[in-house]
C-alpha cells in the first residue's frame, strides 16, 4: 500500500502526543491527534484512521467509555484500538479487554514495542480493508451479471414474441403497447410495483401460442368458419403449453396470461369457461389490453377503430363484446385511465401504420 497509514493519537497530555507523534511520522504514517475521548469519536468518524493510540485517563470521556463506543459502531469497531496504559494497572488492562481494546501498551512508552504493535495492527486492519474491498467488488459485480442476464433474457423473450408475430402487420410496436397498456391498468388497479413490472414482462407472451395457427386461419381476410374458429381457439392453451415448465416468474405469470386472456368474467370465454375469480387477475387485465388494442388496430378482418370507439365497445358493448364480459373492478380501473390508453397507442406505432378510421370498410 503506497498511501500512508493513518494513526490518531489521542492523550490529553501535549507531551506524550509530541513523542508518540514523532515516532509515528519517522515511521512514515500520518498523524491525526485527539485530546479528549470525545473528539477521538469525532475525528475516528470523520477521517477513519488506520489505528488508533488511546489513553485511558482523559477529561470529557476517558479512553475506556471512547473506546466502547468505537467498537459500538459498525463505522469504526473494526479500527485497532492500543489502549496505552500505566505500568501497573491490571485494573485498566481488564476495563479495557471488556471495552473491546484490541491490544495494550504500557506507559512509558518503549519505541521499539510501540513499532510492533502498530505494524501488527496495521497489517491487521491492511487485511481487514482488502477484505472488505474485495467483497464489495465481488458484490458489484454480481449486481452487474445479474443486470446483464435479466436484459438478455427479457431481450430473448422480445425477439422470441417478434418471431411468433412475424406474420403480422403489425409486431414490434403492437408488443411495447401490450406491455405499457398492462404496466398501467395493474397499477391503476393499485397492485404492487414488483406484480406491474412483472406483467410489463409477460403480457407480450399472450398470443405465443398463434405460432401455431395456420396461416390461412390467422390471415384470413374476413370472419372465421366454425372449424377456423376452432382451430384459433386453441392459440391460448398452446400458448400455455409453450410457456409451461419454467423456474421465471415472468415465464409463471405468462402461462396464466397465454391461457386464460380469452376467458369472460361471465363465464362465456374459452378454453375453460372459467367465470369470476376463477380467472387469474393477470388475465382478466390482459383480455381488456388486448381488446382495446385489437380493437385500435388495423387485422385483416377488421379496420382499427378510434379511441371513443373502442371505449364505446369496452364500456358499454357492440353485441359481440359485452360489459359483462370483464372484471367490473377492472372495466372501472380501465375507464379511470383510458385517457393513458390513448396515449400509449399514439405513442407506439409501427412505421406505415394506417390512421384510425371508423368508416373504413375491411380490406
Ligand atoms: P386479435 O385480433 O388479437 O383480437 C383479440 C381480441 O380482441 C378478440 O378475441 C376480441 O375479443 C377482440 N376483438 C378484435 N376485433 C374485434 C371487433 O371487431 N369487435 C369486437 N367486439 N371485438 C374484437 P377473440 O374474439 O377471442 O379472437 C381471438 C383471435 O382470433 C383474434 O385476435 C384474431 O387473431 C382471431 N380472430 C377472431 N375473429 C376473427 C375473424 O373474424 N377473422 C379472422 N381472420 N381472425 C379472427
Ligand atoms: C395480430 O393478430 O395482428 C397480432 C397478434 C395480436 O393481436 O396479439
Ligand atoms: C373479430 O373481430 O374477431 C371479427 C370481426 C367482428 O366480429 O367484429
Ligand atoms: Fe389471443
Amino acid at each position: 500500500m503506497n498511501e500512508k497509514r493513518k494513526v490518531l493519537i489521542v492523550d490529553d497530555q501535549e507531551r506524550n502526543i509530541k513523542l508518540l507523534a514523532l515516532i509515528c511520522r519517522n515511521l512514515g504514517h500520518e498523524v491525526l491527534e485527539a485530546r479528549t475521548g470525545r473528539q477521538a469519536l469525532t475525528v475516528a468518524g470523520e477521517r477513519r484512521p488506520d489505528v488508533i493510540l488511546m489513553d485511558v485517563m482523559m477529561p470529557e470521556m476517558d479512553g475506556l467509555e471512547a473506546t466502547r463506543q468505537l467498537k459500538d459502531d459498525p463505522a469504526t469497531a473494526y479500527i485497532p484500538v492500543i489502549m496505552v496504559t500505566a505500568l501497573d494497572s491490571r485494573e485498566d488492562r481488564l476495563l479495557g479487554i471488556k471495552a473491546g481494546a484490541d491490544d495494550f501498551l504500557t506507559k512509558p512508552v518503549d519505541t521499539e514495542e510501540l513499532v510492533l504493535r502498530l505494524n501488527n495492527n496495521l497489517r491487521t486492519k491492511e487485511f481487514h480493508d482488502f477484505l472488505e474491498n474485495h467483497a464489495q467488488i465481488l458484490r458489484q459485480q454480481v449486481a452487474e451479471r445479474t443486470l446483464q442476464l435479466r436484459q438478455g433474457y427479457i431481450d430473448t423473450i422480445h425477439r422470441l414474441v417478434l418471431a411468433s408475430e412475424f406474420k403480422d402487420e403489425d409486431t414490434g410496436a403492437h408488443i411495447k403497447r401490450i406491455s405499457y397498456y398492462t404496466k398501467e391498468l395493474a397499477l391503476t388497479l393499485g397492485m404492487p410495483n414488483d406484480f406491474a413490472d412483472t406483467i410489463f414482462y409477460a403480457s407480450p407472451m399472450h398470443d405465443i401460442g398463434k405460432v401455431a395457427i395456420p396461416d390461412r386461419v390467422l390471415m384470413k381476410r374476413g370472419p372465421l368458419d366454425a372449424e377456423e374458429w376452432q382451430i384459433m381457439r386453441t392459440h391460448t392453451e398452446i400458448g400455455a403449453q409453450i410457456l409451461e415448465g419454467s423456474e421465471s416468474p415472468f415465464l409463471a405469470m405468462a402461462v396464466d396470461i397465454a391461457r386464460s386472456h380469452h376467458e369472460r368474467w361471465d363465464g362465456g370465454g374459452y378454453p375453460q369457461s372459467l367465470a369470476g375469480e376463477a380467472i387469474p387477475l393477470t388475465a382478466r387485465i390482459m383480455n381488456v389490453c388486448d381488446q382495446y388494442d385489437a380493437l385500435r388496430s388495423r387485422r385483416p378482418y377488421k379496420p382499427p377503430f378510434d379511441h371513443q370507439r373502442v371505449l364505446e365497445i369496452i364500456l358499454k358493448g357492440d353485441g359481440r363484446t359485452l360489459p359483462g364480459h370483464f372484471d367490473p373492478q377492472v372495466r372501472e380501473a380501465f375507464s379511470r385511465t383510458a385517457g393513458q390508453f390513448a396515449e400509449i397507442y399514439a405513442a407506439h406505432q409501427d412505421e406505415g401504420a394506417g390512421q384510425p378510421a371508423t368508416k373504413e370498410t375491411p380490406q
